[in-house]
């Protein structure tokens, strides 16, 4: 078993149990985000691989990280799929952007934050899996055991090379105020956008993944949607309803239109991502449905077709 005493003497708090709780009860997005997180750490470490060719070591390490967590994110769509789980996408979540706003701008200072970062995401993200194997199915509980060592092994490669790059001194002055930023994401109910990342879910918003740490999936774009609604009975349209649009994890409005539509056609700017629809209209019972609002799909039309009461 990975001993995970040097991360947790490392991390200036463990993951809230409210996280893991929230995790039990929502398995569906944690793979979602897990797998988003996976191809997020192995794009930053390429990343750091364009942008610093001279460091030798660097490379090294770093490419063999971003082969492992490629691995780790086909191991986690292989259990979607085999659990029937739909990836859609979801957008970014504000742990690992926060966290990066304290690097630092000018080199070398960028670099060695940059590192540091590294290591505590990669350090939040074991520390997560452990907390997740207690309480996780036969088959989830085996593969977050299976991949603490690798993960662990990441947070040390991120340290050592700060510690080579940096100086003893420079390390031991940015370490305190990163650590510390992160614990406050860690701690802070966050009720900001979507789903998944760092926190308390506070009614049910964020979901703290692995750290998220690294970072960000693609950003959400605005489409337009339609939703033409009738009535279930006479296919009538109903011209007068309230239509909102949410965030299906969050339960939190992200668009709303409640208005009079000719024909029943209410059109609406909506960001794209998964999505709860509802619509509400007097002699109506409330409809509702999920859709994924596609980015490359710019208009959407959904039809509602409301029971009366
Ligand atoms: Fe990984
Ligand atoms: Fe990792």
């Amino acid at each position: 078993m990975t001993d995970l005493g040097p991360i947790r003497a490392f991390l200036l708090c463990e993951t809230p149990r409210a996280w893991v709780d929230w995790a039990l009860q929502h398995p569906d997005i944690l793979l979602i985000d897990h797998a988003n997180c996976e191809k997020k750490a192995a794009s930053t470490a390429l990343n750091l691989m364009y942008r610093y060719v001279e460091h030798h070591a660097l490379l090294n390490k770093l490419s063999r990280l971003a082969r492992e967590e490629l691995r780790h994110f086909e191991q986690v769509i292989a259990i979607m799929q085999t659990r029937g789980v739909a990836y859609p996408q979801l957008s970014a979540s504000r742990y690992a952007g926060e966290l990066r706003q304290k690097v630092r701008t000018h080199e070398p200072g960028r670099l060695v934050d940059t590192l540091l970062t590294g290591a505590i995401i990669e350090a939040r993200s074991c520390e997560r899996f452990a907390a997740l194997v207690p309480v996780l199915d036969e088959e989830l509980a085996g593969f977050y055991t299976s991949l603490l060592k690798s993960e662990s092994r990441h947070f040390t490669d991120y340290l050592k090379l700060a510690r080579e790059l940096g100086s003893t001194q420079e390390v031991d002055a940015r370490l305190p105020v990163l650590l510390e930023k992160e614990r406050e994401l860690i701690e802070a109910p966050d009720h900001e956008s979507i789903r998944v990342d760092v926190t308390v879910p506070g009614e049910g918003v964020d979901f703290p993944y692995s750290a998220r740490l690294v970072g960000t999936m693609e950003k959400s774009v605005e489409i337009s949607l339609t939703v033409v609604v009738t009535s279930a009975t006479t296919g009538d349209p109903i011209e007068t309803a309230t239509v909102t649009i949410l965030d299906p994890t969050s339960g939190e409005a992200v668009s709303r239109l409640e208005s009079r539509r000719p024909g029943g056609r209410f059109t609406m700017p909506a960001p794209s991502g998964r999505r709860r629809i509802r619509v509400s209209a007097a002699g109506y019972e409330t409809w509702e449905t999920d859709a994924d609002l596609k980015p490359d799909e710019p208009e959407r039309e959904i039809e509602a077709k409301l029971a009366p009461k």
